[in-house]
C-alpha cells in the first residue's frame, strides 16, 4: 500500500484521457502529470481517489522522442494545459487515439476508422477567450491566473501561450489598477472582496476586445474611476460588462449583467458572415479551427435545397446559418436566452431568412416538434445529449446527423445508443484546444435502410 509522499519507481504504459501517465506497480495504478509513454521516472505520491494514486515527477530516467522543451515555464505547475512538453504532431496522435478507445470500449465498435486530427499549422496564442480568477499574493498585491493542478491555489499567470496575446496587457493593467483603487479580490474562504473573475473575449477579424468582471458585489466603490482609468491606459478595449455573481458556487457567471461601457458584446467573423457574441453566449474558442471545424461538418451532412435542417445545441446560431444557403432552411435550437437572442440578431445582420429560432430545450422541442427534418446537426454541451433527445431522434426516423462533441466519451456513450439504427460515415477529430488533452470530434451518421 502506497502513502502520500513516498516515491516509487515506474515506467509509463499509456495515457489516460486526461493526458496523464498510467505507471502500473504490483496492483496499483498510478496516474502522474507531465509523463508520457516509455518515460522512466521516480514518482511522488501526492494523492488518493477512490484507490487510484495520483504523483508527480520527482526525477526522469528515461526520456520519450516526443519530449519538447516548453515554451511555458509554469506549465508543471498550472492545471491550463497538460501538452506543454509533448510534440504536436503526438498531441495529435494522442486525440485521434483517445477518440478511437472511446468508441472501442464505450460505444463497443471494434472496426472503425478515425481520420487523422485535424491540426493547426502554428498551435500557440489561439485562445479567443481567456478567463482567470484573482488572488492575493504573499505581499497582498493582486495576482491572476490559473489554479494550480486540483488545488485552488492560484499561480500566477503573466504570459499564457495559448491566449490571445491582445489579453496580456490588459490582465495586467486590471492587476496593477485595483491595487492603486484598493479593490480587492473575491477571497472564497472568507466570502469577501470584490472581483472573483477577470473574463476577456477577443475578436479575430475585428478590433474588438470585450472585458467582463465577475463581481461579488454590484457597483463597487471607485467603478467609475477604475473603469475610466483601465480604458484610458487600454484604448483596445471596445466593451466592459459586470457580471454580478454572489453565490458561493464554482459556477464563473452569474445571471445578472449590466453594461459599463460601449455596446456589451463583439463581433467577429467565420466563414464569412457576422457574428455578434455577447459576455454569457457560448462561441467556439480558437476561430481558425472553428471554420475547419464548421466546414468539415457542414459537408458531411451532404444537404440539398429540398431539406430541412436542424441545429440543436445552436449557440448563437453559427453552424445553421452558415449551412443554410445549402439547404430549404434551418430551424435553430437554444436553451440560453441570450444566445437566442444573439442567433436572431445574427440572422438579421447576415441577411439570412430561411433559419428559424427556437429558444427551448433541444429534448423538449425535438420530443414535441411535428416538422419533417431531414438532417440534423448537434453539437451538446460535455455531458452529452440525453435519452428523450436520442430516442426522439430514432422514433422521428431523421435520415442524416452529424453529431459534434468536445467530449469523446459522452459522444461515444450517445453514439452507442443511435447505433442499431444507424451507421458511422466518418469519425474526425479536429483539435479546437492545442496544449491540452481535450479534442472536438465530428461523426457523421446515416439511417439504416
Ligand atoms: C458546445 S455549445 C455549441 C454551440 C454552437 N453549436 C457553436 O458551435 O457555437 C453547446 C450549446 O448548447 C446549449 N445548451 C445546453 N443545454 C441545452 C439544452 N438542453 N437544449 C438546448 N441547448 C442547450 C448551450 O447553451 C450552448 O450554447
Amino acid at each position: 500500500m502506497l502513502s502520500i509522499k513516498s516515491i516509487v519507481h515506474g515506467t509509463c504504459l499509456d495515457l489516460s484521457s486526461e493526458g496523464k501517465g498510467i505507471v502500473k506497480i504490483n496492483n496499483d495504478v498510478i496516474f502522474c502529470d507531465g509523463l508520457f509513454i516509455g518515460e522512466e521516472a521516480d514518482i511522488e505520491i501526492e494523492y488518493i481517489r477512490s484507490k487510484v494514486y495520483y504523483g508527480k515527477i520527482k526525477k526522469l530516467y528515461k526520456l520519450s522522442k516526443d519530449r519538447i522543451q516548453p515554451l511555458c515555464k509554469i506549465c508543471t505547475a498550472c492545471g491550463g494545459c497538460q501538452f506543454q512538453q509533448l510534440a504536436y504532431p503526438a498531441q495529435l496522435e494522442f486525440k485521434r487515439n483517445r477518440v478511437y478507445q472511446a468508441f472501442k470500449k464505450i460505444a463497443h465498435l471494434d472496426n472503425i476508422i478515425v481520420d487523422n486530427t485535424v491540426g493547426m499549422d502554428s498551435p500557440y496564442y489561439y485562445r479567443n477567450k481567456v478567463q482567470m480568477p484573482l488572488g492575493l499574493d504573499k505581499n497582498n498585491k493582486v495576482i491572476y491566473g490559473m489554479y494550480r493542478n486540483k488545488t485552488h491555489k492560484l499561480i500566477q499567470v503573466d504570459n499564457c501561450n495559448i491566449a490571445n496575446n491582445k489579453t496580456e496587457k490588459i490582465f495586467k493593467t486590471i492587476a496593477i489598477l485595483m491595487d492603486s483603487f484598493h479593490i480587492l479580490p473575491y477571497d472564497e474562504d472568507k466570502r469577501s472582496g470584490i472581483i472573483r473573475h477577470v473574463l476577456i473575449k477577443t475578436s479575430n477579424c475585428y478590433d474588438e476586445i470585450m472585458v467582463v468582471f465577475v463581481v461579488n458585489v454590484e457597483n463597487f466603490k471607485s467603478q467609475r474611476n477604475f473603469i475610466n482609468e483601465l480604458l484610458k491606459q487600454c484604448p483596445e478595449i471596445t466593451t466592459i460588462v459586470e457580471n454580478i455573481n454572489s453565490r458561493d458556487t464554482n459556477v464563473i457567471l452569474g445571471e445578472k449583467e449590466k453594461i459599463l461601457y460601449g455596446k456589451g458584446y463583439i463581433k467577429d467573423e467565420i466563414c464569412d458572415l457576422k457574428f455578434k457574441i455577447s459576455a454569457s453566449s457560448f462561441f467556439q474558442v480558437n476561430p481558425l479551427q472553428t471554420e475547419k471545424l464548421y466546414n468539415i461538418a457542414i459537408n458531411k451532412l451532404n444537404l440539398n435545397k429540398e431539406e430541412t435542417l436542424l441545429d440543436a445545441y445552436s449557440g448563437v446560431g453559427t453552424i445553421g446559418l452558415i449551412a443554410s444557403k445549402y439547404c430549404k432552411n434551418v430551424i435553430s435550437v437554444e436553451l440560453n436566452k441570450s444566445a437566442h437572442i444573439d442567433g436572431i440578431k445574427n440572422a438579421k445582420e447576415n441577411n439570412i431568412n430561411n433559419v428559424y429560432f427556437v429558444n427551448n430545450d433541444a429534448s423538449e422541442y425535438l420530443y414535441k416538434d411535428s416538422n419533417q427534418i431531414d438532417a440534423l446537426i448537434m453539437d451538446p454541451p460535455r455531458k452529452g445529449s440525453n435519452e428523450k433527445f436520442l430516442q426522439a431522434i430514432i422514433d422521428k426516423k431523421i435520415k442524416k446527423i452529424v453529431y459534434i462533441s468536445c467530449n469523446p466519451e459522452t459522444l461515444a456513450r450517445d453514439v452507442n445508443y443511435l447505433k442499431t439504427y444507424y451507421d458511422i460515415l466518418s469519425i474526425t477529430p479536429v483539435d479546437m484546444f492545442p496544449m491540452t488533452s481535450h479534442v472536438e470530434t465530428i461523426v457523421g451518421l446515416i439511417l439504416k435502410n
